[in-house]
């Protein structure tokens, strides 16, 4: 593969299709460099002018920014405006009748709703919070099926000016748990069931599991969306059905108009301690990151039918579909069910079925779309398609090249978009219409993101060097804290090493020659596993509290479809087991973890030894860990280690 081989070495570079450039909003190289520009010249205006431009202001802000409790920045904050609004009565008096949401359920059944039908169900559902006297500022856990109510939901929250979190479905109910205690919840938003690959899992016995754990005295009501109709019990004076809840109630609501810096969301994602910490998005500054990137990346056109396979769960599901396309005025796809059920064409069909144009999903789901049929997308008509993208994790350059080639049929360019929860909108990615693409990377900043890389002491790297990547000045669509510890926000991601002024991403990344930026991976313990991150010791706490478990310690791997794959090794408290028991212990202790965390958490293979490997002061040597999971054979330096004769012990897997 002499093409690919090249690309590897980032020389080959793709630069847009004529015809692309010509219907681009942002064509040629020169006007990318010329919005760079702008920003840098007048920073504040370039954003006040975006911001004024793009945003239905209920009352005009007067100031753009202001740094003075750095870094919890403030942007636009005497605005007011309500993110409802803005997604879904701007578009009644130009397009009330677009379909806003094409629903595609598991079986394939498919609904639409247009943009009046939306409106009058967030309203119906904004009329039903404030029944069950949920407000403005309070908590509601959304824990629910991709669904057209998924998206009702979480509008309507910000309709009334409450602050949703939405747990994503696959994670347990003890995790469910530890996100309703954080963010004090009122309310709970679920559903009977989630229907997937054509089987049905109970999300509502995952909330009366989580409500039966104690410490939850804040949640007062539980409002369950029936999918499945199949029994389901209620709890009689906590619990109320969604269709009883809206049965009787109007279908408008005035939106409650809040200012611009008011939290819409947060959101739990996995950090380098045992417990998730829960990202906390502003209103205004959020809506226009994921305005101008659907504008500049996306480079959406009002003919589109655009599709982010993103579950609601994840940040991407945010942005890229409860709130970027509404706002934009959009018709999106909502899927229900997985790629491969009923075949692995699933994906392929719903692309020729419903004409889209805009297709964004992750390379995880590439390469086992690439696996169980290399071939399929050309049995289908995918001819609409003129829009790729990419999230989540690098894109090796051999899934890039048949995503680009198979499925874009050499035409549609592929935007590989490098953004995180904490940056709520897209940071490095092409502009379609201008920026020639390299296989790979995610090429260069939007327009007034100053990205950069530096050493351990803060300083810029020259190009061609690798280092952390930062961003150094506050942009409008970053996460404002985390929810009840601005100390651990400021630790983090402002660390004192690098100077605190720069935003730390928590990657590494290098830029090449011509300037463009290559993502490495994390630089602290969290694994990118399908997409999805886990902190290493969040799956160590869990393996831990089990019985039989002394101590443990979790590593990635590389895994030729979920990029990184857990592998975790273990110390029993009684003697390391081995052949059937071993094997019996290794199965249960991964049960154990899908239980605790979800099964996205699951680890790929257990190693028992009769200890981990330790330096003298007692600090677990993971760079040894990881080189035994790879299986590779150890060159580094195991002077310090404590107990050398342990590496030989882990090296062996159970069969
Ligand atoms: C990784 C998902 C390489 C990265 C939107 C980041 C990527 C983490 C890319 C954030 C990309 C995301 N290329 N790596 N295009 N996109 N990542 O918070 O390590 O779930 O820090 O947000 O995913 O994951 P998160």
């Amino acid at each position: 593969m002499p093409a690919i081989k090249s690309i590897l070495h980032g020389s080959e570079t793709f630069p847009p299709d004529a015809a692309f450039v010509e219907q681009s909003n942002l064509a040629g190289l020169a006007s990318y460099h010329a919005l760079c520009a702008e920003a840098e010249r007048d920073y504040e205006n370039f954003w006040g002018n975006l911001a004024k431009e793009q945003i239905l202001w209920h009352k005009p802000f007067t100031r753009v920014l202001d740094e003075s409790n750095h870094p919890f920045f403030k942007w636009f904050d005497d605005g007011q405006l309500n993110i409802s609004y803005n997604c879904l009565d701007r578009h009644l008096v130009t397009q009330p009748d677009k379909v806003a949401i094409i629903f595609e359920a598991d079986d394939g059944k498919v609904t639409r709703s247009t943009y009046r039908d939306l409106h009058r169900r967030v309203c119906q559902f904004a009329n039903g919070l404030k029944s069950l006297d949920v407000g403005k500022g309070d908590r509601v856990i959304i824990y629910m099926p991709m669904s057209i109510e998924a998206i009702v939901a979480m509008q309507a929250c910000a309709r009334i000016g409450a602050i949703h979190s939405v747990v994503f479905g696959g994670f347990s109910a003890k995790s469910l748990h530890e996100r309703i205690v954080d963010a004090g919840a009122v309310a709970v938003i679920s559903a009977d069931e989630q229907v997937r690959g054509g089987k049905s899992i109970s999300l509502k016995s995952a909330v009366d599991e989580a409500l039966s754990m104690g410490g939850v005295d804040s949640v007062r009501s539980v409002v369950i969306y029936q999918r499945s109709g199949k029994d389901s019990k209620c709890h009689t004076t906590r619990d109320v059905w969604w269709h009883d809840l809206i049965a009787d109630k109007d279908d408008t609501y005035e939106p409650e108009w809040v200012n611009a810096e008011h939290p819409l969301f947060t959101l739990y994602t996995s950090g380098s301690t045992g417990k998730p910490k829960g990202v906390q998005h502003s209103s205004a500054g959020y809506l226009l990151g994921t305005l101008l990137s659907m504008k500049w990346i996306f480079d959406y056109k009002p003919a589109d039918i655009f599709w982010c396979t993103a579950d609601v769960g994840w940040v991407t599901g945010h942005s890229y579909v409860a709130y970027g396309p509404l706002a934009m005025g959009a018709t999106q796809i909502i899927f229900e069910g997985v790629p491969t059920y009923p075949d692995s064409g699933r994906f392929w069909k719903i692309i020729q079925d419903h004409k889209v144009t805009t297709f964004y999903t992750a390379p995880t789901a590439i390469r086992s779309l690439i696996k169980s049929g290399p071939d399929l997308p050309g049995q289908f008509d995918l001819s609409s398609l003129r829009l790729l993208g990419s999230v989540g994790e690098p894109i090796n350059p051999e899934a890039w090249m048949w995503y680009y080639t198979v499925v874009g049929q050499s035409r549609c360019p592929i935007v590989d978009t490098w953004w995180q929860t904490e940056t709520g909108s897209h940071m490095l990615a092409p502009m379609p219409g201008a920026v020639p693409l390299k296989p790979g990377s995610c090429t260069f900043p939007l327009p007034g993101i100053m990205a950069t890389i530096v050493d351990e002491t803060g300083h810029e790297v020259e190009n061609g060097k690798g280092g952390f990547l930062v961003i150094k000045r506050p942009f409008p669509s970053l996460a404002r804290t985390l929810w009840g510890d601005p100390e651990r926000f400021r630790k983090t991601y402002f660390p004192q090493d690098l100077g605190g002024k720069y935003y730390l991403a928590g990657d590494s990344a290098s830029r090449d020659l011509d300037g463009y930026f290559w993502i490495m991976g994390r630089i602290d313990d969290v694994l990118n596993v399908s997409g999805h991150r886990l902190g290493t010791m969040e799956i160590e706490s869990a393996l831990v509290s089990n019985p039989l478990v002394a101590e443990a310690a979790v590593v990635g791997k590389p895994h030729d479809i979920k990029g990184e794959a857990i592998i975790a090794f273990v110390v029993l408290k009684g003697i390391r087991p081995h052949g059937e028991d071993a094997h019996n212990i290794s199965v249960s202790l991964r049960e154990w973890v899908t239980k605790e965390i979800g099964p996205i958490a699951r680890p790929d293979e257990i190693r028992f030894g009769d200890n981990l490997p330790k330096t003298r002061s007692g600090k677990i040597m993971r760079r040894l860990l990881r080189a035994i999971a790879r299986g590779e054979k150890i060159t580094q330096d195991i002077s310090t280690l404590e107990n050398p004769a342990i590496l030989e012990q882990l090296q062996q897997p159970i069969n």
